[in-house]
């Protein structure tokens, strides 16, 4: 393959040969090849305010299933997800760090998803800190530090804005908040007050910061840093809430398991809700469909009513059904 001397065409790594020392590689046996090539069509800046630039997971390129490229400016993010070779890896730096100026960007960070933990490696120029995700007139803080996730998810962005266009006057609750992103997108939507809950501290300070950050300093927010299975009662004492977010991890070792605590949720949300409200109920789990959720949420929770089935946010191209379900029901008590 020619093209000014750029195109590489790659195999997929068919046995362990580990690019780092210590890495078990990827051993999926796959027969076609790929290129460096196939990924241009991406690499533009974008039209619209989209993060995501290339969405190899959603598997619409063979051979990319392992790489997701983000733009963050003045950061473009590879996270790679499968162990590429070296020959690869060499390869798509250059590419990348060919195109940042094109991207309004000149930092290249690659992440390495495949390795426990992931690693993260600044390839070139110097991520500026503090560094923020901007989506809706909101600047969300990005931590490149804390390990996998940057504490923005690009692919709620319709999410975000569902919550936020429905939100004025109305109280809300934000079960998994993590970095609390939901919670700024109703307070922008003029929510009257706010309830985050989750385990994780760092993120809940995440999310106060991002609070002040957007000039909502003196809102009726709380944050809750409690397991969510223990906390009910205090939920309850809060009051009844007339928006719930459901965003829970698929398998987080020790405080959620998809299958099996779903479901647990799901029924405990009737002592929440106000007679009417609305909901967000979010599956990410590659391996139940939305049948699934959609049975659970008809099993367990009488009164909801399946509104509509949000798109993807672009860029996250999927072909086949997206892993990301996020679904809007409406709630009205039953007599
Ligand atoms: C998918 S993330 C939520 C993302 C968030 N909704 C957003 O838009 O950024 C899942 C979160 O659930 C939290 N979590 C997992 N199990 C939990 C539990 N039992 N109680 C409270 N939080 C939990 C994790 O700490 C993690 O932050």
């Amino acid at each position: 393959m020619e093209n000014g001397g750029r195109a590489v065409a790659f195999k997929v790594r068919q046995r362990n040969t580990p690019a780092f020392p210590g890495v078990t590689a990827n051993a999926q046996a796959m027969t076609h090849s790929f290129s460096i090539d196939q990924l241009d069509p991406y690499l533009v800046p974008p039209k619209d305010h989209r993060h995501r630039l290339f969405h190899g997971r959603g598997k619409t390129l063979p051979g990319w299933e392992g790489l997701t490229l983000d733009r963050f400016p003045p950061v473009l993010m590879a996270t790679l997800f499968d162990d590429y070779d070296a020959a690869t890896l060499d390869a798509l730096e250059q590419r990348l760090r060919a195109v940042l100026p094109e991207l309004d960007c000149d930092t290249l960070v690659f992440q390495h998803r495949h390795r426990r933990p992931a690693l993260t490696r600044v390839i070139t120029g110097a991520v500026p800190e503090p560094h923020w995700a901007h989506e809706g007139g909101l600047r969300y803080r990005l931590d490149f530090e804390r390990g996998q996730n940057l504490g923005f998810f690009a692919d709620m962005a319709p999410g975000r804005s569902w919550l936020r266009e429905r939100a004025a006057g109305k109280k809300v609750l934000n079960l998994f908040s993590f970095t609390c992103a939901f919670s700024l997108a109703a307070l922008a939507g003029g929510a009257e007050s706010v309830v985050n809950i989750d385990l994780s501290a760092p993120a809940l300070a995440l999310g106060r910061e991002n609070q002040v950050a957007n000039g909502f300093a003196d809102a009726r927010v709380h944050y809750l840093p409690h397991n969510i299975f223990r906390s009910w009662k205090k939920l309850h004492s809060l009051g009844r809430y007339d928006l719930i977010v459901v965003d829970p991890p698929s398998a987080q070792r020790g405080s959620f398991m998809v299958e099996k605590d779903y479901p647990k949720v799901l029924e405990r949300l009737s002592k929440l809700l106000a007679p009417e409200a609305e909901l967000l109920v979010c599956l990410n789990a590659p391996w139940l469909g939305r049948d699934w959720i959609e049975a659970r949420v008809a099993e367990r929770l009488p009164g909801a009513v399946l509104e509509a089935v949000l798109p993807g946010a672009p860029g996250f191209d999927e072909a086949a059904e997206p892993a990301l379900k996020v679904l809007h029901y409406r709630y009205r008590r039953p007599d």
